[in-house]
């Protein structure tokens, strides 16, 4: 069971074109949970409309939490929701959880964000500068309009080691990702968030050049995966009990176990932020998710049952 809290929007700022900041206080006036760098909360916008944000703000900071959200045009709900919100409204979180945190020991730190990717990066800039660390931040655009918190990284004490980039500016200054990653070097850390063709082209490039895929971090906002019309019907057995139970070919495991009485908390529902992940006990997963790593799917005892299916015709589920 996830813990929530409320909280209150003490400020709502627009911080570019179709980007909105929510600074978040303890309802009770309270502290807030501690975090880490990269860490995300739960928003619950509706009974089943919850999304995961980042928090940007830094993390040493207890007395309130600070999310932006871009207004996506093809929302489901989330984004649109989230940018309906006024200032003093109540809404309720989750506890912060972090999947996108910095390697402790490394020695170098490589920031890449694509849009609203900056989110996590800005907490992870916070700290590795407070810690001293070596990092640069690479922050990617479309153009000046749509960059978020611009003048809060120009005034940062670590502004010196931020780039921006926008993809309408001139060609000077636009990310030249193949030549930032053509040399890596062991204890060198690469994180990346933003769109999904911006990741990829960040992690091939890196790949290409030699990055070991341990040096590679990755949080992904939206997941490119979706129903196909082959996708088939199988059964999902639950392994307290023995009971089975039948998902359609055009059900998801969460909605099929959820019409059985068995909840399995999400979040994103898109595969992206790990929140549904349920151990495997025997068949084989069909991964569609962004969030397990390449050996994970490989090993296939775990998936996300927001998304992904099966392979066999039956899952035993650690349920
Ligand atoms: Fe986010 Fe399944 S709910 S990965």
């Amino acid at each position: 069971m996830t813990l929530t809290r409320r909280v209150r929007i003490a400020r709502k700022t627009i911080e570019a074109q179709d980007i909105c900041s929510f600074e978040l206080v303890a309802a009770d006036g309270g502290a807030l949970p501690a975090f880490t760098a990269g860490a995300h909360v739960d928003v619950h916008l509706a009974d089943s409309l919850v999304r995961p944000y980042s928090l940007c703000n830094h993390p040493s900071e207890t007395h309130r939490y600070l999310i932006a959200v871009l207004r996506e045009p093809a929302s489901r709900g989330g984004s649109a929701a989230m940018h309906a919100l006024r200032e003093g409204q109540e809404i309720t979180i989750s506890a912060p959880r972090n999947h996108f945190g910095l390697v402790r020991d490394a020695q170098a730190h490589l920031l890449l964000a694509g849009g609203i990717g900056i989110t996590p990066m800005l907490a992870m800039a916070e700290q590795l500068a407070a810690e001293g660390a070596a990092f640069e931040l690479h922050y990617c655009t479309r153009s000046a309009d749509r960059t978020a918190f611009t003048q809060y990284l120009r005034a940062a004490d670590f502004a010196p080691r931020v780039r921006f980039h926008h993809d309408a500016g001139p060609a000077t200054q636009t990310l030249d990702i193949a030549a930032l990653v053509e040399r890596p070097w062991p204890g060198k850390h690469l994180y990346v968030c933003g769109p999904a063709g911006f990741m990829e082209a960040v992690l091939s490039a890196a790949r290409s050049a030699g990055w070991a895929e341990s040096t590679l971090h990755r949080e992904y906002f939206a997941g490119t995966v979706t129903a196909t019309d082959s996708d088939g019907a199988f059964d999902v057995q639950l392994a307290s009990s023995g009971v089975l139970i039948r998902v359609a070919a055009d059900q998801s495991v969460v909605a099929a176990l959820a019409a059985a009485g068995v909840q399995v908390p999400v979040s994103c529902e898109q595969g992206v932020c790990g929140t549904c992940v349920t151990r495997v006990l025997d068949g084989t997963p069909e991964h569609r998710d962004l969030f397990l790593t390449d050996e994970e799917h490989a090993r296939g005892d775990c998936f996300t049952p927001c998304c992904s299916r099966a392979l066999s015709p039956r899952l035993v589920l650690d349920l």
